[in-house]
């Protein structure tokens, strides 16, 4: 999902590999992603609790990627259809054997047909719209019903981004209007909720330094590979080295284990 920043941003950019999926000029690849990033459903234990499925409910799971969430939630006995805007990732979530569409979050086409919709780790990359998001998810729920999400929030991987945006800017480029993540407040994404009609029952900003499976360079590549497409393919090398230079002094412990510096927005409400 681009915005206007992200379209002027995508003309100057110069791609050195073909792209196997993006949106917002990130690249979804589902076997990177399961390799570097499995920790992100892994850790979505508290955000299911709160969904609660139950045998018999419709659920939609909003950004599913890869459906390893989705799964687990069908595993409940709720009957879950999942959409997600990255091809690989929806080709991987249908190899599981799930209901999943390709959809842009922002232009969801449901209307009061499901009891919850849930979501985890995937609302920050909706960046360009996020009440449009909301209103899509209001008018898929019957009355009553209940949206449940994770995402990343206010101050989320703020070492990460600094460390980016100073290495990016050694090369000439402002990288701050490049920031592909939206990571509201609580009282930010509060408000955007009680405007499109939801009851907030719960909400909380949750620190939640995050054990990287692999490294800073993985990471790097999973989630931050839009900024790098701005530099020309010499400097794409030596510019993340930069950047995992500048983060092992705070982020990497003395035996080589790195943690992403984390905080989760976590949230319950009700459709009236
Ligand atoms: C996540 O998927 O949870 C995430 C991605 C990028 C930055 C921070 C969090």
């Amino acid at each position: 999902m681009r915005d206007g920043v992200a379209e002027v941003n995508a003309r100057v950019s110069r791609p050195e590999a073909p792209l196997t999926s993006s949106s917002g000029g990130q690249i979804w690849q589902a076997d990177r992603y399961a390799k570097h990033a499995h920790f992100v459903p892994a850790l979505a234990q508290p955000v299911l609790d709160l969904l609660n499925p139950q045998p018999g409910e419709r659920i939609l799971d909003l950004g599913c990627g890869d459906g390893v969430l989705t799964e687990k939630i069908a595993a409940c006995g709720a009957q879950v259809i999942g959409v997600d805007a990255a091809p690989d990732m929806v080709d991987a979530a249908r190899k599981r054997g799930l209901d999943v569409n390709l959809m842009d979050g922002s232009a969801l086409s449901f209307k009061h047909e499901f009891d919850a919709v849930f979501s985890n780790a995937a609302l920050h990359w909706m960046k360009s719209d996020p009440d449009a998001v909301i209103a899509g998810v209001a008018r898929a729920l019957k009355p009553g019903g209940r949206f449940v999400a994770e995402m990343g929030g206010h101050g989320c991987v703020a070492a990460i981004t600094v460390a980016i945006i100073a290495v990016m800017r050694r090369y000439g480029i402002d990288a701050r209007p490049l920031i592909p993540w939206y990571f509201p407040t609580v009282d930010a994404y509060r408000g955007r909720l009680e405007r499109q009609g939801f009851i907030v029952d719960y909400i909380e900003l949750i620190p939640r330094p995050t054990p990287l499976p692999t490294d800073m360079a993985g990471w790097l590549e999973v989630f931050a590979e839009s900024f790098f497409g701005h530099l020309t393919a010499e400097q794409r090398a030596p510019a993340r080295d930069e950047v995992i230079d500048l983060l092992r002094a705070v982020l990497c412990d003395e035996r080589g284990r790195w943690t992403g510096d984390y905080i989760r927005l976590r949230f319950a409400a009700r459709v009236v």
